[in-house]
């Protein structure tokens, strides 16, 4: 059986945070197409252009993602299913992910959205550090990183940088939660609380 489940919610949401939660439940490999993007920054195969873009905290466009994830599911660890997180991110790659799943014969099981308030979004990601070695997320007072650690302080994790995603997610990426309501797939989550809480929440609505 094939586990094919998007996690959607505005920046700081805990995606990245809760992935780790569903890929161990059901086995299958987390696509984030962010952790994609940011790989290819560190090897210095980005295209100059859409590095400006996701720096300033702007989409990346369709063409771009959609080639993305049309390669990453052309690979072998995606044949029992996968966890797209933040992707897709507009109706555009919303569609496209119809047409590339129909062609393989495989289905979506769920979109599940991570409900959280804009006012503490901001206060997570300015706080936030990524471990490059191990690629755990911390938080600076919640979660602090343990001594020692490789971090990394994402450029658009600054205050005016969260402010134009924040924007972009209400413009182009809230417009997904009535098209996937619309196909009976939506399950809403309450992301407010302890990680372990929220998984908690998680777990059930993935049941
Ligand atoms: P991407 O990397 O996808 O960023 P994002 O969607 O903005 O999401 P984040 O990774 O910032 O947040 P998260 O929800 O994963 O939260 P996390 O778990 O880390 O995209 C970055 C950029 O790439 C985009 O802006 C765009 O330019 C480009 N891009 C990517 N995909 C694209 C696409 N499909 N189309 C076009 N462009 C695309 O948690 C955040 C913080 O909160 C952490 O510090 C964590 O410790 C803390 N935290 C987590 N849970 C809790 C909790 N329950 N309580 C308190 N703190 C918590």
């Amino acid at each position: 059986m094939t586990h094919i489940v998007i996690l959607v919610g505005p920046p700081g949401s805990g995606k990245g945070t809760q992935a780790e939660f569903i890929c161990k439940k059901f086995g299958i490999p987390q696509i984030s197409t962010g952790d994609m993007l940011r790989a290819a920054k560190r090897a210095g195969t980005l295209d100059p252009k859409y590095l400006a873009i996701m720096d300033s905290g702007k989409l990346v466009p369709d063409e771009a993602i959609i080639e993305l994830i049309d390669g990453r599911l052309k690979e072998d660890d995606t044949k029992d299913g996968f966890l797209l997180d933040g992707f897709p991110r507009t109706v555009p790659q919303a569609e496209a992910l119809d047409a590339l799943l129909s062609k393989k014969g495989l289905k979506l099981d769920a979109v599940v959205q991570l409900d959280v308030p804009r006012e503490l979004l901001e206060e997570r990601l300015v706080n936030r550090r990524t471990d490059l070695n191990t690629g755990k997320i911390y938080h600076l007072l919640y979660n602090p990183p343990p001594e020692g650690a490789k971090l990394e302080h994402r450029a658009d994790d600054m205050p005016d940088k969260v402010r134009t995603r924040q924007s972009a997610y209400e413009a182009q990426t809230a417009a997904l939660l009535p098209y996937y309501e619309a196909k009976a797939l939506l399950r809403r989550v309450d992301g407010v609380g302890k990680p372990d809480e929220v998984t908690a929440r998680l777990e059930a609505a993935l049941a």
